[in-house]
């Protein structure tokens, strides 16, 4: 089988083909998609190196079959606070489990994709990693965890994969097949990550009062005629560009002016333009705080680089611009750079369905903007949308959620918790039921901090309530009296006709914040199932786990 895009095919170097002696058995763990392409990418690259492989996502996998196997390769990213993706929650119970088989004969590969400004970072595959070895499988190379700019690092970690993988499976006659030409994913869309399409801004609507606290915009992106094509649940990829002003900061406390020239990735790039559009210049992180401790000799970097928890702490709130202000510094370009990651592009949920507007994507922007010190500190992607994106184009692309979808049966209820910015997926939802004309009922839970200030699209839940789309919304407006009221005490006080819904069918969403909502909402459906269906928590958790597997409670949350 040639894969598409490698005219020519992959060629045997000797006359007699190689017989495989083995095969390797790729599996993901995967939330957005970015671990599932890192594993289709290496599953190409195994392919045309002539070699036997499978793919498979962790849901599709018979655990069991792991005692027959020989070479397996796990790409797993982590979800929320050191979960596993939906799709590899039954794997993942599975191996620390009493069910599962001695592994003695396996030997195994595990790549992390995750973030490292999380306390749990790469949590999943620390898992695997650890869950095999105590079955007695053998690593064929240490695990390598990556953190968000990963690409670099899962393209020479494949690369190894492939190595290690042409000299474990072959059969002992050295034939090597090598292939003519890297394999393109030709067949993929047109436009990704990479080849982002260049849209431009259609609407920017601030839809926060002007007394709100928060700074909420409505945005409008035309997709032309790219033939981008997305679904409610996927989200948009949105390359953005740094603030000059910022980037001129950054410069001038680190002794440069920004003409010095800078190589980046074989471009040659003025160093100003490298910090605008090439490198993450907002938020820091605990490796840029590291390096610069070392560069610089400040004494109060260096003690917080000895403590892993008050590093990340620091790190977590503080700019590169309040690193590099610890301790002025003179750098050079290259030094400079070498602190920063490289710029990646942001996600948001889309909040439209095309079934309503066509060609365009929506979303809902929660503009970050704080004071530290006598400075105002902003966000990058979302200050770039709401203040400077008028005049520019935007790279875009889809990542899409297979994790997060309406339910295939149009009959099915549905009952969503978006708080926040979390309600974007849930405008998508509704638009397209709405377009749909689907029967199954919809319930809503919104929550913010007031009424009048922050309760977003809501002239919109009126109409869908209006004509009947939308059956029931619930809101808790945290701020608007003197005890707080949030979206999970709202299911609680919802237990009975919620029970009612789970029990018919329903499918349960959730989408916001992940380090308190999510879980708090989380905690409240367990005493709903414990209360209504008479169960003890062991049960209610497992009945959860159950709505989890039957994709039946999603979950998108960040
Ligand atoms: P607060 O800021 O008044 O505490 C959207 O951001 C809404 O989520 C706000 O009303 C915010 O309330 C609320 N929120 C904060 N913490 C929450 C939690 N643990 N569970 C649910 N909602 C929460």
């Amino acid at each position: 089988q040639t894969p598409v895009g490698a005219s020519a095919g992959a060629q045997v170097a000797t006359a007699a083909a190689a017989v495989p002696a083995g095969k390797l058995t790729i599996i993901y763990a995967s939330q957005t998609g970015n671990a599932k392409g890192v594993a289709e990418s290496l599953e190409e690259q195994v392919k045309s190196a002539g070699l036997d492989v499978a793919l498979y996502s962790a849901d599709d996998y018979k655990p069991r079959e792991l005692a027959k196997e020989t070479h397996v390769v796990i790409v797993a990213s982590t979800n929320g606070e050191g979960e596993p993706p939906d799709n590899a929650i039954s794997l993942h119970e599975f191996l620390q489990s009493k069910k599962a088989p001695k592994l003695d004969k396996l030997q195994y590969a595990v790549i992390g994709l995750g973030d490292s400004s999380y306390e749990f970072f790469c949590q999943t595959a620390k898992d695997f990693d650890s869950y095999l070895s105590k079955l007695g499988a053998t690593a064929m190379v240490p695990r390598v965890d990556c953190d968000v700019d990963y690409e670099e690092e899962t393209e020479s970690w494949a690369a190894t994969i492939v190595k290690e993988a042409q000299e474990r499976l072959k059969s002992g006659s050295g034939e090597v097949v090598v292939p003519l030409h890297a394999t393109a994913a030709a067949v993929a869309s047109a436009f990704n990550k990479k080849n982002p399409y260049q849209a431009e801004l259609l609407t920017n609507q601030k839809i926060t009062g002007r007394d709100s606290g928060k700074d909420v915009r409505h945005i409008e992106i035309d997709l032309g005629e790219s033939g981008i094509t997305y679904q409610p649940g996927d989200a948009l990829g949105v390359w953005f560009k740094n603030c000059s002003d910022l980037a001129g900061e950054i410069l001038s406390t680190a002794g440069l002016n920004g003409d010095e020239t800078v190589d980046v990735g074989g471009e040659s790039l003025s160093l100003k333009q490298a910090l605008t559009e090439k490198f993450e210049i907002t938020a820091s992180n605990p490796q840029l705080v590291e390096k610069y401790a070392e560069l610089s000799g400040s004494k109060k970097l260096e003690k917080l680089v000895a403590d892993k928890d008050k590093l990340r702490d620091y790190a977590n709130n503080t700019q590169v611009v309040d690193v590099l202000k610890e301790k002025k510094t003179k750098l050079s370009a290259e030094q400079l750079v070498g602190l920063l990651r490289k710029l990646t592009p942001r996600l948001y949920s889309i909040a439209s369905s095309q079934e309503e507007v066509g060609e365009e994507v929506h979303l809902t922007v929660g503009v970050v903007e704080y004071q530290q010190g006598d400075q105002t500190r902003f966000g990058g992607a979302s200050s770039f949308l709401a203040h400077r994106a008028d005049d520019e184009i935007i790279g875009v692309f889809i990542e899409h959620n297979n994790n997060f979808k309406l339910p295939q049966d149009d009959n099915a209820p549905v009952i969503m918790v978006g708080p926040g910015t979390g309600i974007a997926p849930f405008r998508a939802f509704l638009q397209e039921r709405d377009a749909r004309g689907a029967a199954g009922e919809n319930w809503l839970f919104f929550g913010d901090r007031t009424f009048t200030q922050d309760f977003l699209y809501q002239v919109e839940w009126q109409q869908f309530l209006k004509s009947g789309t939308l059956n029931k919304i619930d809101v808790a407006f945290s701020r608007d009296q003197a005890e707080k009221i949030y979206v999970q005490h709202k299911l609680l006080e919802n237990a009975e006709e919620l029970w009612a819904w789970l029990e018919k069918g329903a499918y349960f969403y959730v989408c916001g914040d992940a380090t308190y909502m999510a879980k708090d909402v989380h905690e409240a459906l367990i005493t709903v199932v414990e209360q209504q269906g008479g169960k003890s928590r062991e049960d209610a958790e497992n009945y959860l786990n159950e709505l989890r597997k039957a994709k039946r409670y999603q979950k998108d949350v960040y």
